[in-house]
């Protein structure tokens, strides 16, 4: 058993220890936002935040959780999904079939935390999720805008 702290619930979890966090989050918890693409740290979809860091959670075993560490799945990003860079994305129609969204709005999310402003070149360099329908361009207009958003709201 493990207690997780997932968009600040605890939970009780029964998994080995080498359970990649992913299939716990997913099959455990029953929170399905955050995604299986590749299953070796490689694409993205996966990614959570663990104390505000973008994590891919399908790499991550259970054990390398450290108790009291704050998990924060898509699902818990922001009440009523109106976080800047949720907004920015609904405003511009970034998603096209949708699967790899979540990692991508966790892992720009994590970045704008990190670093209110980016620059396209910090952007490109730090947001490294695969995207097979080739929104890239419409995820770096997505961070810009919600970039803006952040600084006046
Ligand atoms: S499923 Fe985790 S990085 Fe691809
Ligand atoms: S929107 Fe389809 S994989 Fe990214």
């Amino acid at each position: 058993m493990a207690r997780l702290n997932v968009n600040g619930v605890v939970r009780e979890v029964d998994a080995e220890p080498d359970t990649p966090l992913l299939w716990v989050i997913r099959e455990q918890i029953g929170l399905t936002g955050t995604k299986y693409g590749c299953g070796i740290a490689q694409c993205g979809a996966c990614t959570v935040h663990i104390d505000g860091a973008a994590v891919r959670a399908c790499s991550l075993p259970l054990s390398a959780v450290e108790p009291g560490q704050k998990i924060v799945t898509i699902e818990g990003l922001a009440p009523g999904a109106d976080h800047p860079v949720q907004q920015a994305w609904a405003e511009l129609d970034v998603p096209q079939c949708g699967f790899c969204q979540p990692g991508m709005i966790m892992a720009s999310a994590a970045l704008l935390a990190q670093n209110p402003r980016p620059s396209e070149a910090e952007i490109r360099q730090e947001i490294t999720n695969i995207c097979r329908c080739g929104t890239y361009n419409r995820v770096l207009a997505g961070i810009k805008r919600a970039a803006e958003r952040g600084q006046s709201g």
